[in-house]
């Protein structure tokens, strides 16, 4: 299953607090991250959230695909063949929304390279929705001393971000859970918590 949201939409805690919830239930888990999941992941993480120079739009996709790609092969396939549940912050659906539509490279390139390099798709996405501005007072808080390229982009393009999110939900209602991430983290994960329930009910495991 895959966790997204705007900056700020506090989907980190909730993938933490999920695997929390699902150990005590005895389920194995991987909790993991798109970018950075993996030794090379970290590397482009770095070079993709925190270098300070211009990339290229087209690039800044491509990395994130290198990136799913080489963490899809080398963790998440592996731990799947396991039995093992995978809790990934951000995955594909990121890309759609960051590149496709805040660059404006279009969400069909997007696909065209998940569908060549990744193909594999969450049985469940939870996208933690709230508006822009509460998003961004968020991030401006906890904001520290380091350099962020995603959180320095303007307003307008984390509204195409989070209009694209919501635009796929919608398209993906079998796939997608969304939930008010304007409420506090407790009780955004007694939602999620609920629906984590019923569906380990439902695959006959919890
Ligand atoms: P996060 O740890 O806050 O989720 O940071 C990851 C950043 O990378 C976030 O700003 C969104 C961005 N991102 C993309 O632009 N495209 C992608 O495909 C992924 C996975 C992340």
């Amino acid at each position: 299953m895959t966790f997204e949201g705007i900056e700020g939409s506090g989907k980190t805690t909730q993938v933490a607090r999920a695997a929390a919830w699902m150990q005590a239930q005895g389920l194995p888990v991987l909790a993991t991250r798109n970018p950075g999941g993996t030794e090379l992941g970290r590397l482009l993480r770095d070079a993709l959230l925190h270098s300070r120079g211009h990339i290229d739009a087209g690039a800044e996709l491509l990395l994130m695909m290198a990136d799913r790609r080489h963490h899809l092969t080398t963790m998440i396939e592996p731990a799947l063949a396991e039995g093992t549940h995978v809790l990934c912050d951000r995955y594909t659906d990121a890309s759609r929304a960051y590149q496709g539509a805040g660059r404006r490279l279009g969400e069909k390139r997007v696909d065209e390279l998940h569908e060549r390099w990744c193909r594999r798709d969450p049985d469940r996405t939870y996208l933690f929705d709230l508006p822009v501005d509460a998003a961004l007072a968020r991030v401006a808080k906890r904001r520290g001393a380091s350099f962020d390229r995603f959180e320095e982009e303007d307003r307008k393009f984390h509204e195409r971000v989070r209009a694209a999110y919501r635009r796929r939900a919608r398209q993906e209602p079998k796939r997608f859970v969304v939930f008010d991430a304007s409420q506090t983290a407790d009780s955004v994960f007694l939602s999620l918590e609920e629906n984590l329930r019923s569906l380990f009910r439902k695959r006959g495991r919890a």
